[in-house]
């Protein structure tokens, strides 16, 4: 595996883990199972958090994986667990497909290391939307990608850094590509502005064409991928303005796709 510097670490190739498989990686001696879902790649604990279950091993059927060991369900997406004997959510990790590359978000998984007093030696789940500790102002202009960003509502600061909520859709939305290009929203530049307020998460997105006629599935995409991060409603706002490859951060990635 391969460290880079925004604290993503590349543990596959694209392609390496089929549709509706899975990849077991080691970062740091924490088992990470990373699944392909639907198109998508979604990393999570390789642990049941009912007793340690090495949940790749079990079945997944769509979006749940099965603990084989007795039989609890979480989504991979967004780490639920759906039925007992588990009651606790398994950690998610963000993940981004840049070129060939599946990466996760090492920078998220240290972070959702932190102690659960609840349940010793495991990590904690990520608060809700507008609770917990407020998360620090973010940037009100456009950072080197293309976005700005608010949360819970509060003015942002000039040159605060993106808390780990916008972080985590941010990487989440790198894995929602645009099927023409094949790119993501996020490579393409497309998504502006990510306001993560108390009873919402509100996009403002750019299409690259007036009338793209995938224009629906993205913004069905991205709202799934943002609700899975921030499990508020997620609402698209398709902005008009032109799009140009000058909005992406690497405009070269087109050289890439064409
Ligand atoms: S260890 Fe997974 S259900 Fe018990």
């Amino acid at each position: 595996m391969t460290q880079i510097a925004d604290g993503f670490i590349t543990v596959a190739k694209v392609g390496e883990i089929p549709e509706g498989g899975v990849k077991v990686v080691r970062v740091e001696d924490q088992p990470v199972a990373v699944f392909h879902v639907n198109g998508g790649y979604y990393a999570i604990d390789d642990l049941c958090t009912h007793d340690g279950g090495p949940l790749a091993e079990g079945t997944l059927e769509g979006e749940e994986i099965e603990c084989p060991r007795h039989g609890a369900r979480f989504n991979v997406k967004s780490g639920e667990a759906l039925c007992l004997p588990a009651t606790s959510p398994v950690p998610t990790y963000a993940v981004k497909v840049v070129g060939e590359e599946i990466k996760v978000g090492w920078a998220a998984i240290d972070e959702k290391l932190a102690p659960d007093p609840e349940r010793p030696g495991a990590p904690a789940p990520s608060p809700p939307a507008g609770e917990g500790s407020s998360p620090p102002p973010l940037d009100a202009s456009s950072d080197a990608a293309g976005w700005s960003s608010t949360a819970g509502g509060a003015p942002a600061s000039p040159g605060a850094a993106p808390s780990q909520q916008e972080f985590a859709i941010r990487a989440a939305l790198e894995s929602v590509m645009d099927p023409e290009i094949n790119l993501s929203v996020i490579d393409l530049g497309l998504i502006r502005e990510v306001h993560v307020l108390p009873e919402r998460t509100h996009i403002r997105m750019m299409l690259t064409t007036p009338f793209c006629p995938y224009a629906p599935q993205l913004v069905a995409d991205v709202t799934q991928a943002t609700e899975a991060v921030v499990p508020n409603p997620c609402e698209v706002e398709l902005m008009p303005d032109p799009w140009s490859p000058d909005l992406m951060p690497d405009p070269g990635l087109l050289g890439y796709s064409f």
